[in-house]
Order: C-alpha cells, then sequence, then structure tokens
C-alpha cells in the first residue's frame, strides 16, 4: 500500500506540511545524502514543458542516491497512445515514485488512482503543491515564521493561486488574491482555505483590486497572465490584465522593503517589470533554489517507508 500521494497541499496536514518544510531545511544545509534512495527510481511523466521542475527533480534524485527516468510530451502520449490507467500500472512496476506534469487535474487524479506507487502533482491546472512549499520555505526563511504573514497575490486566479490559497489555510498566512472580474479562484476552494484559515489565525481576502492586495503586504506574488496551454487567449489577456501588473507604483502600496515573489517562467514586462523582479526586493531565484529542497523533503515522505526519517 502506498503512503500517499502529494497532489495538492490540501493532501498534508498543517503538522506534516511544516515538517516537510524542517527536513528541507536540513536537507537544504546537507546536500548530499546518497544514503536515503539508493537503489529508489523516480518517473519524471511531463506532457509540458519544464526548466525548475525537472532540473530540481532530476538534481533532488541524484544527491539523495536514487535515479530518474523523464518521460516528456511525445514519448508518453498520455490518454492519446495509451490509457492514463495503463501507464500508471506499468509504471508502478518499474519505479518508486512518479512525479507528473499533466495539465488537468482530473487526469493527474486518474493516474493516482491507478498508480501502486506515490505520485507528484509536478503542475497541473489546478495546483503546484511543490511550487507552494518552495514559496513557502522562502517566506519562512526571511520572516522566520508564516503565521500572521501579509502575502499579496495580483494576477490570474490560476493553479498558482490556488496553491497559495491551500498554502495560507495551513499556516496562517492573510492571503488578499487581486484578479480581474471572470478570473478570481475558485469559490468553494476560497471557502475551503476560509475555513482553514480561520483555524489557524490567518484570513483570505478576494479583491479586483491590485492595490489592495498590495496595500501593506509583506510580500507580493504575481504569476503569468497567459499560462501554459492558453496561448490562443494571450492578446486578451494582456489587455484584461494589463491593470494587475507588479511595478515600482504597485510596490509602493506594500511595506518598506517587501518580497516579490514570481515562480517563474516570468513574462517580463507583463505580469512583473524588469526593474522589480531584479530589483533588491525579489527573492524570485531563491524561490527556485528552495524548489530543490522541499522536493528532496516530499521524495523522503512519500518514498522512505518510516515516519519520521532523520538527516
Ligand atoms: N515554476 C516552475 O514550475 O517552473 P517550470 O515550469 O520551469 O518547471
Ligand atoms: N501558471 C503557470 C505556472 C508555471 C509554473 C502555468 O501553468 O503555466
Amino acid at each position: 500500500m502506498k503512503r500517499g500521494d502529494l497532489l495538492s497541499l490540501d493532501d498534508l496536514t498543517p503538522e506534516q506540511l511544516s515538517q516537510i518544510l524542517d527536513r528541507a531545511r536540513e536537507l537544504k544545509a546537507r546536500r548530499l545524502a546518497r544514503e536515503f534512495l539508493a537503489g529508489q527510481s523516480l518517473a519524471l511523466l511531463f506532457d509540458k514543458p519544464s526548466l525548475r521542475t525537472r532540473a530540481s527533480f532530476d538534481v533532488a534524485m541524484y544527491e539523495l542516491g536514487g535515479h530518474v527516468v523523464y518521460l516528456g510530451p511525445d514519448e508518453v502520449g498520455l490518454g492519446r497512445r495509451e490509457a492514463i490507467a495503463d501507464v500508471a500500472r506499468v509504471l508502478s512496476q518499474y519505479v518508486h515514485a512518479i512525479a507528473a506534469r499533466i495539465g488537468s487535474h482530473q487526469t493527474l487524479e486518474e493516474l493516482a488512482r491507478a498508480a501502486s506507487v506515490p505520485v507528484i502533482n509536478a503542475l497541473s491546472d489546478r495546483s503546484h503543491p511543490c511550487q507552494g512549499l518552495a514559496d513557502l520555505l522562502t517566506l519562512r526563511e526571511h520572516f522566520g515564521r508564516l503565521a500572521g504573514i501579509r502575502l499579496g497575490y495580483i494576477g490570474d486566479g490560476n493553479n498558482i493561486a490556488h496553491t497559495l490559497l491551500s498554502a495560507a489555510g495551513k499556516v496562517g498566512l492573510h492571503l488578499t488574491l487581486a484578479s480581474p472580474p471572470g478570473y478570481e479562484c475558485d469559490a468553494a476552494a476560497v471557502e475551503r482555505a476560509r475555513r482553514e484559515a480561520e483555524m489557524h489565525g490567518g484570513s483570505i481576502t478576494l479583491t479586483n483590486d491590485p492595490a489592495e492586495a498590495a496595500r501593506d503586504a509583506d510580500a507580493l506574488y504575481t504569476d503569468v497572465w497567459t499560462s501554459m496551454g492558453q496561448e490562443d487567449q494571450a492578446a486578451v489577456r494582456r489587455q484584461i490584465f494589463a491593470r494587475y501588473r507588479v511595478d515600482r507604483e504597485l510596490l509602493r502600496f506594500a511595506r518598506p522593503g517587501a518580497l516579490v515573489m514570481h515562480d517563474l517562467p516570468a513574462h517580463r514586462g507583463e505580469e512583473i517589470t524588469d526593474e522589480v523582479i531584479d530589483g533588491p526586493q525579489s527573492v524570485v531565484f531563491e524561490q527556485a533554489a528552495n524548489r530543490l529542497h522541499v522536493q528532496k523533503a516530499v521524495l523522503l515522505w512519500l518514498m522512505v517507508r518510516v515516519d519520521g526519517y532523520v538527516v
């Protein structure tokens, strides 16, 4: 029986989330720990392009002593050349875990149900839990805590926004999301996050006003206006989101020295200006760096068959 999957941060209790962040910090201090996953393999099943996720999982497995099998968009033909469930059953006999980047979250869930090994969401249309963990680690490194931090998200109510919603509820962030009308997060996900946030001292606010999300924020976060697979909407979105750019003027609403965050890749000049992403408040490359460490912690959590591994 597999230990579990990580399809969304909703799969983690606040305690498990905090344990993963603690482990990531330890693994960051000691990069090479090849005894942990010696003899274990991870399949990277990717239906979309990637830099950070692919490279960091590959290096994570190397540094933990394991092996990676990369299967790109042209190789497997998920659901086209072969049924999702069949792919899952076959791969489960070769590898000890699967990290999958599949557009549709529903398809990802189907893969996870059919797989007998843990499945990690490497980005779906609904969620990007590995990115969310890296973002939380980055915030914690800067503020020494997560509870009570004011995070303003400006942009599309997309996979990244939903990930921040799940995270905020669990760790007690005060999250304000500013999206254009019609591009807000899913109402049910907002309600769920609000209920969780109430238990942990956080809050979730939705607005259409970017300045409201930026006001007094400890950190500002943005993501692309056009996600992978939405390229045919790019021109329309450029017009609709024009007011939702993180630039120097918007940053003035935030607290002095507020962090600037982006999961990358960035569409420079659209959702964020060069001077802000390259400026002294930007932590975007720290977020990218932390992907490696949190993913190692996730791999150990799902693949090492003991509770509470110790480095
Ligand atoms: N942030 C992120 O997941 O980047 P990639 O799409 O390059 O993996
Ligand atoms: N929202 C972006 C995130 C990329 C990591 C996308 O889905 O393309």
